[in-house]
């Protein structure tokens, strides 16, 4: 099976982590992604290749749960240099609006070059002939068109999870040509928002003038040109898992436990991010802090919850970041605090999903402050946990999400005054308005969830190889 799969998914990590236990060394990771692709890899006897995640591990191709995996390894070096270097700081800061200053390192250039070179041979051993191929993000931009240069019979998909920038920050990159020719191997290529994929097609315009229009793009190939597709589809959740949890008595019961433990607070603020940069943890922290200098807010009435995920810990602005942040929780509890209150809980951890949808549950007002994000999902994730209809979302109109879930409270981060506001509206918004938007935002949670979502790019790939035939 594993020469000749018709399906193959490409993504810089494995649908599943390695842990301590010998014996029993893998779990399935959480992540929506997983959930969404494995069925249809299982479905189709697929292939799935990735990074398992640690250095230097060389792992024959497995088979778990019914999905044939295909590890692809990479050094210490790969790691740092590919993989922390050029996706994580360059590429990432880059892309989403250099709200950190992206590091332009020409090894690092060529390390990224030999990875994707690895992920695509892989993928090219994988897939069996006139296979579809779908690769996955901002870390495997060059694998479309050194796939398609192996293996001419593919249909190859890939979706770019974060935002695409306009192309007067995009042409910095001083490799921008060799990266949208490289995306250009796609037959589709899928973006979050109509934005990015308005900002791509414009790039490869001015990059290299090819005709676009309404989502498609006329590229030369030798003998003539081909159609690539270059359209939005927006990412979503497992809406289904979220709302099945969040009715079990038990993650109810849970939720309020934890309101409980946090003094049962007026109202329950709550930010849950990768920590990040992009998510403005900062902003977000100096709105709440401010609330309670200026006595808007006191000691009972609310409190944050700041779920902060340990992520990407050796690139030095995550290091900085982290600092930034643990100085500004602690001084705010500094003020604040009282014996019995905390102004902000603040968790450096990753949380199972359960522990994830009592939260959810247990906070009146969901903070999602992105400076720049591709969709965030969290927001999603919220909204599909409240099935008692209840909770307000803040979400920054900067967030891909802002695109769909209109019925929010949108900010700009940018804008603490407005930030403060918008904290305060949600806290003291009527119930009948409150339930009103939170229905609103579950139906489209419900009607696009992520099952709708890779049907659609998959539609798109299946019409694509219809029109070889
Ligand atoms: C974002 C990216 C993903 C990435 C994830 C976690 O959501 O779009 O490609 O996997 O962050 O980051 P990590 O660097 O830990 O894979």
């Amino acid at each position: 099976m594993s020469a000749a799969a018709d399906f193959v998914v490409v993504a810089n990590r494995l649908p599943v982590d390695r842990g301590d236990d010998d014996a029993d060394p893998w779990r399935r990771s959480p992540g929506g992604l997983v959930t969404a692709l494995e069925p249809v890899v299982r479905s189709t006897g697929g292939a799935w290749v990735g990074w398992a995640g640690q250095p230097g591990l060389e792992i024959e191709p497995f088979e778990f749960d019914g999905v044939h995996l295909v590890p692809v390894a990479l050094s210490a070096e790969d790691i740092a240099q590919y993989y922390e270097g050029f996706s994580n700081d360059t590429i990432w800061p880059l892309y989403h609006d250099v709200i950190a200053a992206p590091t332009y390192h020409r090894t690092w250039w060529e390390a990224y070059v030999r990875v994707n070179r690895r992920f695509a041979e892989a993928a090219a051993a994988a897939a069996g002939d006139g296979a579809t191929v779908w690769v996955h993000d901002y870390q495997l931009q060059l694998v479309p068109r050194m796939l398609r240069e192996l293996r001419p019979d593919l249909v190859i998909g890939y979706f770019h999870h974060i935002p695409f920038p306009a192309y007067g920050i995009f042409s910095q990159l001083p490799w921008r040509t060799q990266v949208l020719d490289g995306l250009l191997g796609a037959d589709v290529i899928g973006f979050q928002r109509v934005a990015d994929a308005g900002n791509f097609a414009r790039a490869v315009r001015r990059r290299f003038g090819y005709e676009t229009r309404a989502g498609s793009i006329r590229v030369p190939t030798d003998g003539g040109h081909r159609t690539a597709v270059a359209k939005a589809y927006p990412i979503s959740i497992d809406t289904a898992s979220y709302e099945e949890l969040a009715r079990r008595p038990e993650i109810q019961a849970r939720a309020a436990e934890i309101r409980e433990e946090l003094g049962n607070p007026g109202a329950v603020l709550l930010g849950v991010d990768r920590l990040d940069y992009t998510k403005g943890i900062r902003h977000r922290l100096k709105a709440v802090g401010e609330l309670f200098d200026e006595e808007r807010l006191g000691a009972g009435d609310a409190t944050l919850v700041q779920v902060a995920s340990p992520s990407r810990e050796r690139v030095a602005a995550y290091m900085q970041l982290r600092d930034e942040i643990e100085l500004a929780v602690g001084r705010i509890n500094g003020d604040h605090d009282t014996m019995g209150f905390t102004a902000v809980r603040y968790l450096h951890h990753s949380y199972p999903r359960e522990e994830m949808v009592a939260l959810y549950l247990a906070a009146d007002v969901m903070l999602v402050t992105a400076l720049r994000d591709g969709m965030n999902l969290v927001a999603k994730e919220y909204v599909a946990s409240r099935v008692d209809g209840g909770g307000v979302l803040v979400l920054s109109e900067f967030a891909g999400a802002a695109d769909e879930l209109t019925q929010a409270v949108r900010v700009n981060p940018h804008d603490i005054e407005g930030l403060k506001d918008a904290v305060m509206t949600a806290i003291e918004m009527p119930a009948e308005e409150r339930r009103r938007r939170m229905r609103a935002l579950r139906r489209r949670v419900r009607d696009n969830d992520v099952a709708a979502w890779s049907a659609r790019f998959l539609g798109d790939l299946r019409a694509v190889r219809e029109g070889r035939a």
